[in-house]
This record gives C-alpha cells, sequence and structure tokens, in this order.
C-alpha cells in the first residue's frame, strides 16, 4: 500500500475483493464525497458502499482515482465528436438542460480546466474534477447534439442572505457568443426559482470583462465589492431579482 489509501481502504475491507484492482489513491478526497468522486472518475458503484468497477474512462493515466493494478483489458470509449458544421442559426430548441448525471462530471471538469479564468490558471482536469466534485449536487449542464458544451451551478444559499448563489457558468469556448450562455443563465433563474429563492446572487473577478458585460446584459447588478477569502483579491458582488 501506498500513502494516502487508509481512508478508502478502511472503508473498502480490503484491497483485493475485485481482482486486478488492489488500491485506489484518494488521499485528496474526503471520504464523504468518495462515493460521487468514484463515480465521476468512471467506477461504478457495485460493491458494498465502494465504487469499484471500472467503466470505459477517456482519462489520462495518473489523474484521480489512480489505481494500483487495474486490469488493462477495459475497453476505453472513443472520445465523442461535437459536430460544429450543423449548428441551426437558433439553438433555443437544440439546447437541453438538466442536473449533472454522475458519469457526465469527466466532461464538465474537462471544460471547466479548458476555459477561462480556470485554463490560465493551470488547473488540471483533475483539480477541476476535484473542485467539481463537491458541488455535484448544484451543477447543471447544457447539453447539444448530447454533448455537454456549457455547465452551470446553483445553490440555495451563498453570500447574499436569503438569495440563491451561482457559483459558476461555463459555455464551450468555441460555442462562445452565440446566446447559449443566456438560456443556460435563464435555466439558472428558473432553478433558483424552484428553489424558492427571489434573487440570485454571483460574484465575479472585475477583471473578468466578458462575465461582467454577460451578467450586466442579463440584468445584474453590482450590490457590494468583497475580497475572496481564497485569493485575496476583489470581486463584484452581483444580484438580479427573479
Ligand atoms: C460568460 C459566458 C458564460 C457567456 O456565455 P456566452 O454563451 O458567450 O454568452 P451569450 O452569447 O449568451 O452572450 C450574451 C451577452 O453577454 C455579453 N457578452 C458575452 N460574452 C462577451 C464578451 N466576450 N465580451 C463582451 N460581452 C460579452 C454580450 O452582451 C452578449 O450579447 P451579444 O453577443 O448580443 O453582444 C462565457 O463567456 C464563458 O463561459 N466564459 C468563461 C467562463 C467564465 O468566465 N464564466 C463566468 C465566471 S464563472
Amino acid at each position: 500500500m501506498f500513502d494516502g489509501a487508509c481512508a478508502l481502504y478502511s472503508r473498502c475491507n480490503g484491497p483485493d475483493f475485485l481482482g486486478g484492482i488492489r488500491a485506489v489513491r484518494c488521499d485528496p478526497v474526503k471520504p464523504s464525497n468518495l462515493s460521487s468522486y468514484l463515480q465521476a472518475s468512471g467506477w461504478k458503484t457495485g460493491h458494498g458502499s465502494i465504487a469499484m468497477k471500472r467503466l470505459g474512462s477517456n482519462e489520462p493515466e495518473g489523474r484521480v482515482g489512480k489505481l494500483k493494478q487495474v486490469d488493462h483489458s477495459v475497453e476505453k470509449s472513443p472520445v465523442p465528436v461535437l459536430d460544429l458544421t450543423r449548428l441551426p442559426n437558433d439553438l433555443t430548441n437544440s439546447i437541453k438542460f438538466s442536473p449533472v448525471a454522475p458519469q457526465e462530471m469527466v466532461n464538465v471538469a474537462t471544460l471547466r480546466s479548458t476555459s477561462e479564468p480556470w485554463r490560465g490558471r493551470s488547473e488540471t482536469p483533475d483539480q477541476s474534477l476535484q473542485a467539481l466534485t463537491a458541488l455535484q449536487p448544484y451543477v447543471h449542464v447544457s447539453k447539444l447534439q448530447n454533448h455537454v458544451i456549457g455547465y452551470v451551478t446553483v445553490e440555495r444559499d451563498g453570500p447574499v442572505a436569503g438569495a440563491a448563489y451561482m457559483r459558476h457558468i461555463v459555455i464551450k469556448p468555441e460555442l462562445q457568443r452565440k446566446g447559449i450562455g443566456t438560456l443556460l443563465l435563464a435555466h439558472a433563474m428558473q432553478v433558483a426559482r424552484d428553489l424558492h429563492r427571489k434573487t440570485l446572487a454571483l460574484r465575479v473577478d472585475p477583471a473578468n470583462a466578458a462575465a461582467v458585460s454577460f451578467y450586466r446584459k442579463a440584468g445584474f447588478t453590482t450590490v457590494a465589492t468583497v475580497v475572496s477569502k481564497k485569493s485575496g483579491k476583489l470581486r463584484l458582488l452581483m444580484s438580479r431579482e427573479l
């Protein structure tokens, strides 16, 4: 065994219960997040309370849920390709929205790590997945041709008392400026209404001009400037009525 395997190990009752899989490294994952973390990493719940059967995964070697003695005969699913040449002018009826499915979390993480501002911070897909796993209950995706092309998070509570909180909204870079962000935001506002909230709040980096412009056009106004606990940087606190 190697360092960090203890949390999972103690919940699994032993490392040898599924043949080829002998240990999972899970040191960055809280035990309480383990199940969704593993599902998001391409594992299937199937043995006691812990996921242990690997499904096809596009993840590169060495990322989350790293294995020892994995069964390499498991087939990898092909990377899906989104056909951008067949896009209708009006995307309104082509975009579908839903709460994220566990198997889509890897796609959402890839989307985040390839989008600004996370791309500029060199956040890896691995780090994105870890951050998003904690937010999974609040993640909703937008899909085009059955591909995840955007996501948003909506929490019932946030920095403004009584207001729902939108922590992230992201559209696949090559599909930005086509109105999809506006459609996804409309969906997020409906999710917030369904949570019986009358206001939606968010924080944004004032240097993220695209996002600030997007939020302003969508009717958000700045209600305060706050300092991010994480980065120590200034953030605009914006909100709008629902
Ligand atoms: C912010 C974001 C979600 C907007 O999504 P989008 O699909 O491009 O937005 P829309 O096409 O619906 O744009 C609606 C309006 O927002 C404004 N807007 C959007 N992108 C803009 C940009 N790059 N520069 C200036 N204004 C912009 C425009 O007013 C636009 O209307 P217009 O195209 O008619 O001028 C997208 O840029 C994104 O994913 N950015 C990276 C992640 C991010 O920074 N998210 C916000 C913080 S978590």
